[in-house]
């Protein structure tokens, strides 16, 4: 269930992204452009309903988007998607999940969670630019899950084989969508080539 975006817009946004030069103020507006590039091709085929609408010359039989969206960015990083998807979905939803990386394990630590109550039903789009080794996406995903949501998409910029390897075994019924499958994980645990720490980047915190 893995789907790497291979628009052209994209691709090279995310190339300015992964410059060592681009600044925190570039970093966040093009986190924010890409996140909104890749909701508008994962939405591509959500279901539609029919509705009818009166215009100013006559009546009309036309559709609208008919499940709700719920965007759960993964504190801190995936804060850096959530603008770009709502300038595309302004009616989403929006819940947290607070979660870091303890650097000498990896392993994911909760610290916040916070959902809106139509999980069930709703299309989740967990946000998070960075899927490293998968342990933060994994722990948000079955946070979700026991939440109600049954519907979930992963939305990560950047991945590497590892995560993705380890999001599908855990969770083989959530789609994964990235806008490039990098290498692999340097000995930090750091995405190679990656675009270093993004929460750092998109908050200016080092
Ligand atoms: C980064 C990133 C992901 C996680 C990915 O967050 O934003 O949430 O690491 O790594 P994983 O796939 O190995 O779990 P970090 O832990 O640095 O927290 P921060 O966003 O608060 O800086
Ligand atoms: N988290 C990041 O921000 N970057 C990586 O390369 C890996 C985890």
């Amino acid at each position: 269930m893995l789907k790497v975006l291979k628009h052209p817009l994209i691709t090279h946004k995310l190339t300015q992204l992964r410059r060592k030069k681009t600044y925190t103020k570039d970093f966040r507006h093009l986190t924010n452009e890409i996140a909104g590039l890749m909701a508008y091709e994962i939405t591509v085929d959500i279901p539609l309903q029919e509705v009818k609408v009166e215009t100013p010359v006559a009546e009309c039989n036309t559709f609208q988007v008919c499940d709700e969206i719920v965007l759960v960015p993964i504190l801190r990083a995936g804060l850096g998607m959530v603008d770009g998807i709502l300038r595309m979905v302004p009616t989403a939803k929006v819940g947290h999940m607070g979660l870091y990386r303890n650097e000498e394990t990896l392993d994911p630590v909760t610290y916040y969670a916070k959902f809106p109550d139509n999980l069930p039903g709703s299309i989740v789009m967990v946000l998070d630019p960075m899927l490293a080794t998968g342990g933060s996406a994994t722990a948000a995903i079955a946070e979700l899950k026991s939440q109600g949501a049954s519907n979930i998409k992963l939305v990560c910029i950047v991945g590497a084989p590892e995560g993705v390897q380890r999001v599908e075994t855990d969770h083989p019924d959530v789609e994964i969508i990235l806008a490039a499958l990098d290498d692999g994980l340097n000995e930090k645990g750091y995405i190679v080539p990656g675009l270093g720490d993004a929460g750092d980047r998109l908050f200016g915190t080092k």
